[in-house]
């Protein structure tokens, strides 16, 4: 466990300096071959852990310590072992015993190890109190940025609290049936025996109780499944796609919208990305899915002189570059990465993208717009704009589901999603 604390401490250290949690495990992986998958379950159950409670935990240090520490890699090792004490089934004595252990690694002065051995006893013993504390601050009780917080109790008065508490839950592990190979009924049964119990949460949306390796999932090598967040799993059946279109996904990458499109009807699939790294990943998808194969183009969807074939598209999904405020409960790190001013950035690029998209729809045609955020100046804000420069364009009403002006939030059963659907006159 000390060399795992240590390791978590290095990647929450490298996050909170600017890095993508994804981009910082990637790396650890291959620096690291020899870590078992055991350690790395444990590197990324901290890491995020450490992530997704971070405004709490920092709040919580800042009380016990007298005053601010010197040394980042202590603070970090500190950080983890908080998280342990406070949210893992670890022993409190063996946490401190392995903190302590792992503080000796760390150089620096030879008090250290008593100073992390007199801080992590000092909250075991006074815990309700500190507690109490760091609740009567927005960002120790959230763990969100003040900024975040502020604005989804502007945007979301009734609502914002249990935005906020779906963030920092664990997120949940929904599967896509692919219908065209076996249906949901069939699939859940299969799993059923496997004792994988599920929950359908619609259509073709399985949640599992219990999260498994892919690995162990009866077909999803010969596509049977796709691992998908039910929230997501709305998007292709909104398009109301039949046999024969010609449809464009135009921010497909990995294309988890891409192959559901495939499944649900024969079109002719342009699936289009400005990321050559990410667009890869596609290729993939559609190779395990096994579906009909589509055209893949490495493009930029605000500029479609530079690809399109000058066919308009019947059907048109733009899951626009966003915040991903809708999907902090699987990347806590965007909520410390993302600054407020990116916003209006995220905006800009919305608006560019979507009015040249808008230009090769067909007349009769219809444009998915889809953010995972739950942020009004990239959702609502900015159809209201597109609607009033537009009198080609109405936004059809998409009826179900528990989505409120478009807007699906996070809870535990989905992610947070933006829909509006588009016809052109
Ligand atoms: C929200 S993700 C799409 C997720 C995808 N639709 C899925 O369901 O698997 C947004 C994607 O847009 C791509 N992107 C960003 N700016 C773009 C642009 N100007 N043109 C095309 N793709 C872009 C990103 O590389 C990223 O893969």
């Amino acid at each position: 466990m000390i060399k795992t604390q240590r390791i978590a401490a290095s990647v929450v250290e490298k996050v909170l300096a600017g890095a993508s949690l994804t981009a910082v495990l990637q790396a650890l992986w291959q620096l690291y071959p020899a870590l078992s998958s055991q350690q790395r379950g444990a590197i990324q159950d901290l890491s995020y852990g450490v992530l997704r409670f971070y405004g709490q935990l920092d709040a919580l240090l800042g009380l016990l310590l007298k005053k601010s520490l010197q040394d980042r890699k202590l603070y970090f090792l500190l950080l983890v072992s908080l998280y342990q004490l406070e949210y893992s089934k670890t022993p409190s004595h063996a946490v401190v015993d392995h903190a302590v252990s792992a503080s000796r690694f760390l150089g620096g002065s030879k008090r250290i190890p008593g100073l992390v051995n007199a801080i992590l006893r000092n909250f075991i013993r006074q815990h309700e109190c500190l507690l109490q504390q760091v609740d009567g601050n927005d960002v120790g009780r959230y763990s969100h940025p003040q900024w975040w917080i502020d604005k989804l109790r502007t945007q979301y008065p009734h609502d914002f609290q249990a935005i906020l508490a779906a963030n920092n839950k664990r997120p949940p592990m929904t599967l896509r049936v692919n219908q065209r190979k076996i249906s949901v009924a069939d699939y859940q049964a299969l799993l059923d025996k496997k004792e994988m119990k599920t929950q359908l949460l619609w259509c073709s949306a399985l949640q599992l109780v219990q999260p498994v390796n892919v690995k162990e999932l009866p077909g999803f090598s010969e596509g049977w499944v796709s691992v998908q967040d039910a929230g997501a799993q709305l998007a292709a059946p909104f398009l109301n796609i039949q046999d024969g279109m010609r449809v464009l996904d135009a921010c497909a990458a990995p294309g988890g919208k891409s192959t559901h499109l495939l499944e649900l009807g024969q079109v002719a699939l342009t699936v289009l990305d400005n990321d050559a790294t990410r667009l890869a990943r596609v290729a993939q998808n559609l190779e395990r899915s096994r579906v009909k194969a589509a055209r893949l183009i490495c493009g930029d969807a605000a500029y479609p002189a530079q690809w399109w074939d000058g066919k308009p598209f019947d059907r048109i999904l733009a899951d626009v570059p966003c915040s991903a405020s809708g999907v902090v409960c699987r990347h806590p790190d965007i909520k410390w990465l993302r600054r407020e001013r990116d916003l209006a950035q995220f905006v800009v690029t919305q608006q560019k993208i979507l009015n040249a998209l808008w230009l090769i729809l067909a007349r009769g045609g219809q444009l998915l717009y889809v953010t995972c955020s739950v942020f009004a100046e990239e959702n609502q804000c900015q159809m209201e704009k597109f609607l009033c420069h537009h009198s080609n364009a109405q936004a059809l009403s998409l009826s179900g589901m528990s989505i409120m002006n478009g807007q699906l939030l996070p809870n535990m059963y989905h992610d947070g999603f933006f829909y509006t659907l588009l016809h052109k006159t």
